[in-house]
Parts: C-alpha cells; sequence; structure tokens
C-alpha cells in the first residue's frame, strides 16, 4: 500500500506505486536527493533504481495538546515536516487532567470551561468539530492519519471540573493546572459515564475517518483495579458500536481484549498481555521514543524520568525486543510521543521532535539489519541544511557531524 520504485535514468525519472500513498513516498525519496531549496543550477542526481516498502505499517508521532494547546496553525507545519520523513499517524492526545481540548457538541462545558486553561494557568484552547475536520483533512493530503485519544478513566480532571454529574459526590473538581498525575477517575458505576462515554467517542467517531479510537487507559492510579477493568471492557463495546477499533496505553491489556483492540507499550510489560490475548501492538518504550525526555543534562526542555535520550538512543533498538513475544506480525508499528508539560510553542515542539523522529521514522520504515549509529549518524548530517531551509528549530546534536 505504501511501497514504491524510484528509477532515475539519464532520460527520465519515475516513480512506480500501487497506490497514492507509495507515489508521495517515492516523492518524498527524490526530494531528499535534490537540494533542499529552489536553484537555478542544473542539478545531478546519479542513476539509481530504489525499492521501497515500510517495514511496519504505523509510523507515528503522539502530540500531547492538552498540558498546553497547540492552535492549528502550529500543528500544520509540524505535519509538514513529519510527512517528508514518511511518518504516517498523528496520534493527538485530546484530554488529560490539565485541559479537554475537542469540541463535544452534545457536552459543551467539557471544551467551553475544561479547556479554558492549561499547565501553569495559560489561557488553553480547544479545537471546534470544524477545526479538528480541517487538520484531519490537511493531514490526509501528506498520507498523515489522526489519532484522536480522550484519556479515561484516569487523566480526566478537566471533565471532573465541567460537569458535577459525572462525579460520584456530584461536585465538579476544580481546574487543574499542575502537572502531577494520577489522582483523577471517572466514576464507574454511575450510568451517566457511559452516556458521557458513548456521547464523545460517538461524536469523535463521526469526525474521524480512522478507523481507531484512543482511549487512554494509562496510570488510572485513583480507580480500583476490578472497576478499572470493567470500565475498559465497556468503553471498547462502545468503540466498536461505533464503529472502531480501540488502542489504549498497555495497562488495558489487564482487561479482556478483541483481537481487533491495540495495545499501546510505554513503559511496563502489559503489552505483552496484549499480544497473548491475540491483539496487536504499537511500540512507544518511554526510554527510547520519548520525545520529552531531555537529550542530555543540559537540556533545558522536557523531562527525564525515563532517562536521557541522546539521538542515538532513540535511533539504536528494535521494536521487536521491547515486548516479551512481539515479533513484525504482532507489532503495528512505532511511536514516538511528545508529552508538554514543559513544551508551550511550536519552537518547542520542534526542537524535542527533530532530529529524534527522524530515527524513529526509520525505524519504522526500514528493516533493522546492519544498522549502525556510525553510519546513521553521517547520512543524519545531510540532514540538517534541509531542516533549516525548511525553518524547523532543531537540537543539532553535538555527535553528528552536521554539514
Ligand atoms: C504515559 O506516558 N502515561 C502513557
Amino acid at each position: 500500500a505504501e511501497g514504491y520504485v524510484l528509477t532515475i535514468a539519464p532520460e527520465a525519472i519515475c516513480i512506480h506505486a500501487n497506490r497514492p500513498a507509495g507515489i508521495f513516498y517515492g516523492a518524498q525519496t527524490l526530494l531528499q536527493l535534490v537540494p533542499p531549496t529552489p536553484t537555478r543550477e542544473p542539478i545531478a542526481i546519479r542513476a539509481a533504481t530504489i525499492r521501497d516498502v515500510p517495514r511496519f505499517e504505523w509510523r507515528g508521532m503522539m502530540l500531547d495538546v492538552a498540558r498546553h494547546f497547540f492552535k492549528v496553525a502550529d500543528v500544520k507545519p509540524l505535519i509538514d515536516n513529519l510527512a517528508r520523513y514518511k511518518i504516517n499517524r498523528l496520534h493527538l492526545h485530546l484530554s488529560d487532567d490539565q485541559g479537554w481540548r475537542i469540541e463535544i457538541k452534545s457536552w459543551e462545558r467539557l471544551a467551553k470551561h475544561g479547556g479554558s486553561t492549561e499547565v501553569g494557568g495559560g489561557a488553553g484552547g480547544y479545537y471546534s468539530q470544524a477545526e479538528y475536520s480541517e487538520l484531519v483533512a490537511y493531514a490526509a493530503q501528506q498520507y498523515i492519519t489522526i489519532i484522536p485519544e480522550i484519556d479515561v478513566p484516569g487523566h480526566t480532571n478537566a471533565a471532573l471540573a465541567s460537569y458535577a454529574e459525572l462525579n460520584a459526590d456530584e461536585t465538579a473538581r476544580d481546574l487543574y493546572t499542575g502537572t502531577e498525575v494520577g489522582f483523577s477517575s471517572l466514576s464507574i458505576h454511575q450510568a451517566i459515564t457511559y452516556k458521557f462515554l458513548d456521547d464523545v467517542i460517538g461524536e469523535l467517531a463521526a469526525l474521524t475517518p480512522a478507523p481507531y479510537i484512543h482511549i487512554g487507559g494509562d496510570e488510572a492510579r485513583s480507580t480500583a483495579h476490578d472497576a478499572y477493568l470493567y470500565l475498559i471492557e465497556r468503553v471498547q463495546e462502545i468503540v466498536r458500536a461505533h464503529g472502531k477499533r480501540m488502542i489504549g496505553w498497555e495497562e488495558i491489556a489487564q482487561a479482556k481484549l478483541l483481537p481487533t483492540s491495540i495495545a499501546q507499550h510505554w513503559c511496563a510489560d502489559f503489552a505483552a498481555q496484549a499480544i497473548r490475548q491475540g491483539a496487536r501492538v504499537i511500540v512507544s518504550p518511554s526510554t527510547r521514543a520519548y520525545l520529552d525526555m531531555k537529550y542530555d543534562a543540559a537540556t533545558k526542555l522536557g523531562l527525564d524520568w525515563a532517562g536521557l535520550i541522546d539521538v542515538e538512543k532513540a535511533y539504536m533498538w528494535e521494536p521487536t525486543a521491547e515486548v516479551q513475544g512481539a515479533t513484525d506480525e504482532n507489532v503495528l508499528g512505532v511511536e514516538a510521543p511528545l508529552w508538554t508539560e514543559t513544551i508551550e510553542t511550536l519552537d518547542d515542539i520542534e526542537y524535542m521532535t527533530f532530529p529524534r523522529i527522524i530515527g524513529i521514522a526509520e525505524i519504522g520504515w526500514s528493516p533493522q539489519v546492519n544498522r549502525s549509529w556510525d553510519e546513521y549518524r553521517q547520512r543524519l548530517a545531510a540532514h540538517g541544511a534541509r531542516l533549516k531551509a525548511f525553518d524547523v528549530n532543531f537540537f543539532a546534536a553535538p555527535q553528528v557531524p552536521w554539514e
């Protein structure tokens, strides 16, 4: 579906593909072979035939728009730069304790009140449904699928602040602008919780062409274990009833999963339980793929709870080695999340994302054989001028001999 053959011969350059996405990826490869800025000088390109198919169908990035909100105008240039590296999924973390970022017409206060602040107490914001659809369409033009996430049953303070009736004690919570997690939970045994979930997931499903809804499910530290399992299985059924497949952070694999559901590995070994149940996994190890981890001790932005992740560490790993029982068949692919407790601007996003996402993109696309940091860092060096030409505020890692 995404493969192509690029033929560069004296008489012509041709791209052949089975599907439009393949033509697009062949074009991205060709564009990497010419200078990044327009020139009137003749360009020499070495003759070659490149036959290329991706190893994994899921090559993603996640952007947390809940801790800090990022407008459509900030997300579009990110999409442009991800597409150049054949990233094909952008997972938007649309709700958390600090903010609800998507308009839900049947529960208006979620965005209007729950979206009215962010970490640090700034103004926050949210996507109207029209803006969300605009992003979906913009991304689709560059073969990027938007995956929406509403995080439940923990990470729900913004919803609990918006509607008193979602709380067991019928008392609305205060808005929250801190960064600690694990204190909020939907009320598991109230009927209204499932009306809320059905309405929200229904509206989100109608707005989302992708066959997936991400329901979070991580760090539900204020939900009793049995109640957690009960909720996840009910949410899975709601997602299925709206014609979608459920994705959740790997904790969901403690519940009974449908084989169509997908668990996203990040820091534990629950994803192995998903595989044993016949479900597939997305691999996002926090020690390798978390873009909010600092590069080194001097990095001003970001966190370090999963360690420092320099460009080499973000590149030199193998997805099937991260989860017990993982194979190329049950691993859907890789994704690099950017949590935004400390990230406030597009410049911040770019600094933490580039160049590490380029290595993640290669792990997602290319075979693992003969991978070497020394070879990669020479190739990566040539991308410094490209990133500059595209005005990307990347981290010029000292280990890379930038051209
Ligand atoms: C996560 O980092 N809580 C998925």
